[in-house]
C-alpha cells in the first residue's frame, strides 16, 4: 500500500469567520441566534476571539508543521452596509494573508462561509433580486487583497447546505421551524447560488486566482429498495452543485459521514453504530467515497479536500478517524484522481452553528473563559504527518 503523499501536497487546518472570530453582530446568523424563538442552543458570542488572536492561530498552524491555513472573510464586516466598505476589515484580512505568507503557510481563502450581511437577508437573501451582482461587487472589493498572494479561493462554502437551509434565514413573519431534518433545497436559491458562483469565478480568474467552491458531500448510499430515492436525493442535494463545477479550477470536497437512504428517505443511524458528538455515524470511509464521487460527477475537476474531521471528546478517535480517511484518500489518488491537498476541519474547537460549542471538531482545544489554545495529540500527529509526507501505520 502506497502511504506517501506527493511533494507540494497541501496539509492544513480550516476555520470559518463566524465560528472563530467572535462579535460578528452584523450577519444573519447573529440575528437568528438572538431571536426569541431561536433554534440555536447558544449564541456565538466571542467565539474563539480569533479576530484578535489570529496571529497566535497562524503560529500554531505553522508550529505544528502544517503548510496551509483555510479561513474565511466575513462579508458583513467588509461591507457593513450595501456598497459601504470597511477599510479596517479589509486591512485585517490583508494582514492575515501576509501573515500566512510570512510563516510559509499557503492561505486558502473562502469568500462566504454560510453568513451574509443582515442587509443581504433583508433584501431576500440569495434568492432576492440582484444577489449575483451584490456578490460580484463584494468579490471586486476583496480582489486586491486576494491578488496579494492567494492562489486558492473558495467562492461559496457548501451552497448545497445553504440552499437546504435558505428559508430558515429569510425575514418572514413566521420563519419555518427547524425540525433537525434538512428540507429539500430551495430551488430559487440553488439557481441564484450557481449564478453568483459563476460571476465570482470569472472575476477571480481575471486576476489569475484558482477559483472553486466547496460542497457538503453526503456519501449517499441506498438501502435495498431505496435506489431510486437515493439517486434523487444525491442529484438535487449534491450533484447539481458538482456539475456546476465542471469547468472550475478546483473543487473543495467536504466529507464527514454517510447518508443511507431507504424508499422513504434517510434512515436513522443504527443503534449499534458508533456515533460522534454531532450524532453522525463514525464513518471515515466517507472521504474516499466522496472524492471518487466528486471526480466522477465533475468529470475530473482537480480536488482539494477542504474539510474532513470528527466531533469527539476522545482525541484518539480523531487520530484513528483521520488515519483511515487518509488511507482512503491515498487509495483514490493511486487510481489517478488529482487531489491537491488535505485540510482538516477544524483548527479550533469552535462555534458549531445550531449545536453551539458542545461538538468539538478541533485539533486545538480553546478554553471558553480565557480563550487559551491547547493543541491536542491529534494536532501533533497531523503536523508530524505533514512534515514527513508519509502515513505510518
Ligand atoms: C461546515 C462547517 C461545519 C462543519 C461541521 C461543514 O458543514 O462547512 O462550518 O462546522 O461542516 O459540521
Amino acid at each position: 500500500m502506497n502511504s506517501t503523499f506527493p511533494n507540494g501536497f497541501l496539509w492544513g487546518a480550516a476555520t470559518a469567520s463566524h465560528q472563530v472570530e467572535g462579535g460578528n453582530v452584523n450577519n444573519d446568523f447573529w440575528e437568528m441566534e438572538h431571536r426569541p424563538d431561536t433554534f440555536f442552543s447558544e449564541p456565538s458570542g466571542d467565539a474563539c476571539d480569533s479576530w484578535h488572536r489570529w496571529e497566535e492561530d497562524l503560529d500554531i498552524v505553522a508550529g505544528l508543521g502544517l503548510n496551509t491555513y483555510r479561513f474565511s472573510l466575513e462579508w458583513s464586516r467588509i461591507e457593513p452596509e450595501p456598497g459601504e466598505v470597511s477599510r479596517v476589515a479589509l486591512d485585517h484580512y490583508r494582514r492575515m494573508i501576509a501573515g500566512c505568507r510570512e510563516r510559509g503557510l499557503t492561505p486558502v481563502v473562502t469568500l462566504q462561509h454560510f453568513t451574509v450581511p443582515r442587509w443581504m437577508t433583508a433584501a431576500g437573501g440569495w434568492a432576492g433580486p440582484g444577489s449575483a451582482d451584490r456578490f460580484a461587487r463584494y468579490c471586486e472589493t476583496v480582489l486586491p487583497i486576494l491578488a496579494e498572494g492567494v492562489h486558492y479561493v473558495c467562492t461559496i462554502n457548501e451552497p448545497n447546505l445553504a440552499a437546504m437551509t435558505a428559508q430558515l434565514h429569510l425575514p418572514c413573519a413566521e420563519p419555518p421551524a427547524f425540525t433537525g431534518v434538512m428540507p429539500a433545497p430551495h430551488r430559487p436559491t440553488v439557481d441564484a447560488l450557481i449564478a453568483a458562483h459563476a460571476r465570482a469565478v470569472d472575476i477571480l480568474r481575471g486576476s489569475g486566482i484558482a477559483a472553486g467552491w466547496t460542497i457538503a458531500n453526503q456519501v449517499v448510499q441506498a438501502s435495498p429498495g431505496g435506489e431510486e430515492a437515493a439517486a434523487a436525493w444525491s442529484h438535487e442535494r449534491e450533484d447539481v452543485f458538482l456539475e456546476a463545477a465542471k469547468d472550475d479550477d478546483f473543487i473543495g470536497v467536504q466529507a464527514y459521514t454517510r447518508t443511507v437512504i431507504g424508499p422513504d428517505g434517510p434512515l436513522p443511524v443504527p443503534k449499534s453504530a458508533e456515533q460522534t458528538l454531532t450524532d453522525w455515524e463514525y464513518y471515515p470511509q466517507a472521504l474516499e467515497q466522496a472524492v471518487r464521487h466528486t471526480w466522477q460527477t465533475t468529470g475530473g475537476t482537480p480536488i482539494l479536500v477542504t474539510e474532513n474531521g470528527i466531533a469527539t471528546a476522545d482525541d484518539t478517535r480523531r487520530i484513528d478517524y483521520t488515519r483511515t480517511a487518509l488511507h482512503g484518500l491515498r487509495a483514490a489518488m493511486d487510481d489517478g484522481i488529482d487531489v491537491r491537498g488535505y485540510i482538516h476541519w477544524s483548527l479550533l474547537d469552535n462555534f458549531e452553528w445550531v449545536a453551539g460549542y458542545k461538538p468539538t471538531f478541533g485539533l486545538v482545544a480553546v478554553d471558553r473563559e480565557t480563550f487559551a489554545r491547547t493543541p491536542k495529540p491529534s494536532a501533533q500527529w497531523l503536523g508530524a504527518l505533514a512534515r514527513a509526507g508519509h502515513l505510518a501505520g
